[in-house]
């Protein structure tokens, strides 16, 4: 097994949630398209980066890396400390894993779950979700628990880049049809920047409520 792999293990110290997800609502896989991911990796995901103007350095997490496409584009891009891929299937990871290698990309990839995300609170300057938290197991509930956790693991004033509905629509037009995130239960989740397709919402200090 690789040094990556590794990392699977939890590195906080809270006991794992017993997430039970009814089957009706688990996750459903979307298929492999070649052809968008080499869109999103050459297109998507700098004109994100341009729009955005996000900071670079500091440790970076992507929720829901999936087959690790965006990794290497966040790597050069937002030049990180350390990066991190977290992904509940683990036929992905090590897909992802195959992938940094071949592009000489360091990160750390973990199989886990958005809704229980195996990291330290506080300790993620930037988390990136390129549609995950829309789509993940247990409808509105499972939303809401992944927003939760990705506020939790951000320090003060990090950053969480989302996908807008406008995007989910464009991408998804049937599956994601009126579908939103259930941002009022983060308020700690503050609107930050936006750029049509891509927003940011930002941490608040637990003293600014
Ligand atoms: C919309 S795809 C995005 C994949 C990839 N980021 C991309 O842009 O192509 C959603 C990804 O989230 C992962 N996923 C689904 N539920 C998850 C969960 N509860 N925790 C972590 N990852 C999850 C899926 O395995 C899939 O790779």
């Amino acid at each position: 097994m690789s040094p990556a792999l590794l990392q699977k293990q939890p590195v906080d110290d809270r006991p794992p949630l017993r997430i039970h997800t009814p089957p009706a609502q688990q996750y459903a896989p979307f298929g492999n398209v070649e052809a968008r991911n080499d869109l999103q990796a050459r297109l998507e995901i700098p004109t994100m980066l341009l729009a955005l103007g996000l900071p670079l350095g500091g440790r970076v997490l992507e929720v829901g890396c999936g087959r690790g496409v965006a990794l290497p584009v966040l790597n050069a891009g937002l030049l990180p400390n350390s990066l991190i891929g977290l992904d509940i299937d683990p036929a992905l990871i090590q897909e992802a894993e195959r992938r940094i290698q071949a592009h000489g990309v360091h990160a750390t990839l973990i199989e886990g779950d958005v809704r229980d995300i195996p990291l330290a609170s506080s300790s993620v300057d930037l988390v990136v979700d390129f549609g995950t938290c829309y789509h993940v197991g247990g409808g509105v509930d499972g939303s809401r628990l992944a927003l939760g956790e990705i506020a939790r693991v951000l320090r003060t004033d990090g950053l969480f880049v989302h996908e807008t509905p406008v995007a989910q629509h464009l991408a998804h037009p049937v599956r994601s049809f009126g579908r939103t995130l259930p941002w009022t239960s983060v308020p700690v989740l503050a609107r930050d920047r936006s750029a049509v397709l891509w927003a940011v919402r930002r941490k608040r200090a637990w003293w600014v409520r």
